[in-house]
């Protein structure tokens, strides 16, 4: 099939470069000509393990093609995402629709032929019914239609998760004649099990925002629960466990921890109390859960400082800084909240993070770039267990250091208490008994 991608950045290079591995020919397309400059060669803007060497080997095949000219993508492809970015407003209570409804206005003027157009980028309810009608004002219905296909990629897991979903959403008002494309493009991973789903395209959208707002809610439950076991005495994984067997509740996004962060949860989750209040509803979980993942920096924050006992001048390492591991993405990261609040108590921080030095911690005199974990793990009074990179989960801190009077901060439960138990090193976690 011939699609094309509108827009290379996470979702549209992800999702494009994968279709092409499927055999489709496939155009991404970027305004920004630089961009597309070095992806031709190979150089791939985003971190994703594993994305590179299938950008090149479709590249190379001939099967993915990078280009600027939007108008002669579109015209040589029978369905064409929008995958463009929907950031926050200013307000940022809402996503800001300028890009994909500029991108509607050029497919507007180059509909040669019957074409499906599928918004991919997050957008809110009722965008589709907003494209249909630019595309009609100089358009009769039969040259197209408009499709919600909302993705379900997470930073880091992107591939597998764009190979094995659990189910491709398809939200059509045309189901008639937009199934059976869909279903031919779809072919190879509905034969590998995901669920073929077709809804009303208003549902689809909402499907999207509902989902990351439902994981955003299991996330921030563990973390309150976690709080309190903190205070009785209890492990929280245990209750993870206890609970996430239970096929109802379901094992997955149970795993305690700062504030979830990243792209998509902060932004998704306030855009749908934006969409709902906007028709009169009041969603008072999802209001409740951007308020308590809000405060949990602090709350963190707070442990810190009651670990240091006298923060001024004591160095505090962190190992990760991005808002999760396999990604450099710092969007919405808890170490942008806990860093300056830490700095503003007198502490010095250094830091190592797999994926490099973040320009956002440069206004900072305090805050420095350490190149490797050892050198930071050496320098600290009290070491953060930010982020649960691979490399973190099995380091023998009593060789790296010396200093016995080391303290943890584990916020990813990458260690059992039991592993520093005669050790001199202080071990403190989440959702564990937290005794300072
Ligand atoms: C999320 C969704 O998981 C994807 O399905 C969705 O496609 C994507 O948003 C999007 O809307 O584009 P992503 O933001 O990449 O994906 O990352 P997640 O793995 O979902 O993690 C989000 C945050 O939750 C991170 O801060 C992570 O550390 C935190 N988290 C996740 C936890 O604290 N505990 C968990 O058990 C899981």
């Amino acid at each position: 099939m011939n699609i094309c991608f509108i827009g290379t950045g996470y979702v549209g290079l992800v999702s494009g470069v994968l279709f092409s591995d499927l055999g489709n020919n496939v155009y991404c397309v970027d305004k920004d000509s630089e961009k597309i400059k070095n992806l031709e060669q190979g150089i791939i803007p985003i971190y994703e393990p594993g994305l590179e060497e299938i950008v090149i080997r479709n590249f190379e095949a001939g099967r993915v093609k990078f280009t600027s000219d939007i108008n002669q993508a579109i015209r040589s492809s029978d369905v064409v995402f929008i995958a463009v970015g929907t950031p926050s407003s200013k307000d940022g209570s809402s996503a800001d629709l300028t890009g994909v409804f500029n991108v509607a206005n050029i497919i507007s003027k180059n509909l040669n032929s019957y074409k499906i157009i599928i918004t991919k980028s997050t957008v809110p309810l009722g965008t589709g019914d907003k494209i249909e009608a630019i595309l009609l004002k100089s358009n009769n219905r039969k040259k197209f239609d408009v499709v919600s296909n909302p993705e379900f990629l997470r930073e880091g897991e992107a591939i597998r998760d764009f190979r094995y979903p659990d189910r491709v959403v398809i939200g059509t008002n045309n189901s008639k004649k937009v199934t059976p494309i869909m279903e031919k493009l779809y072919a190879p991973i509905i034969n590998k099990g995901a669920k073929f789903l077709i809804v009303k395209r208003r549902a689809a959208e909402l499907i999207k925002y509902a989902a990351n707002a439902f994981l955003a809610t299991k996330i921030t439950f563990i973390n309150e629960i976690a709080n309190l076991c903190e205070q009785t005495g209890i492990n929280v994984e245990d209750i993870a466990l206890g609970i996430g067997t239970d096929t109802r509740i379901g094992s997955r996004f149970l795993r305690a921890g700062p504030a979830y962060g990243g792209s998509c949860f902060p932004k998704d989750t306030k855009a749908l109390t934006r969409t709902a209040s906007n028709h009169k509803v009041h969603l008072q979980l999802v209001n409740a859960v951007i308020k308590s993942n809000e405060s949990r920096s602090s709350l963190i924050t707070s442990k810190i400082i009651k670990i240091l006992k006298k923060p001024k001048k004591k160095i505090v390492g962190f190992l990760g800084v991005t808002f999760k591991a396999n990604t450099d993405d710092m969007r919405d990261s808890s170490s942008l909240k806990i860093i300056p609040a830490l700095i503003k108590k007198g502490c010095v921080v250094n830091y190592y993070d797999p994926t490099g030095n973040k320009t956002n911690f440069d206004a900072y005199k305090s805050v420095h770039f350490y190149k490797n974990a050892n050198e930071v793990i050496k320098n600290s009074d009290l070491l953060v267990i930010h982020t649960e990179w691979d490399e973190f989960k099995n380091m023998n801190f009593d060789k790296i250091t010396k200093n016995k009077n080391l303290k943890i901060f584990d916020l990813r439960n990458l260690y059992e208490d039991k592993y520093f138990s005669n050790k001199k090193i202080k071990y403190y976690s989440i959702g564990r008994p937290f005794n300072v």
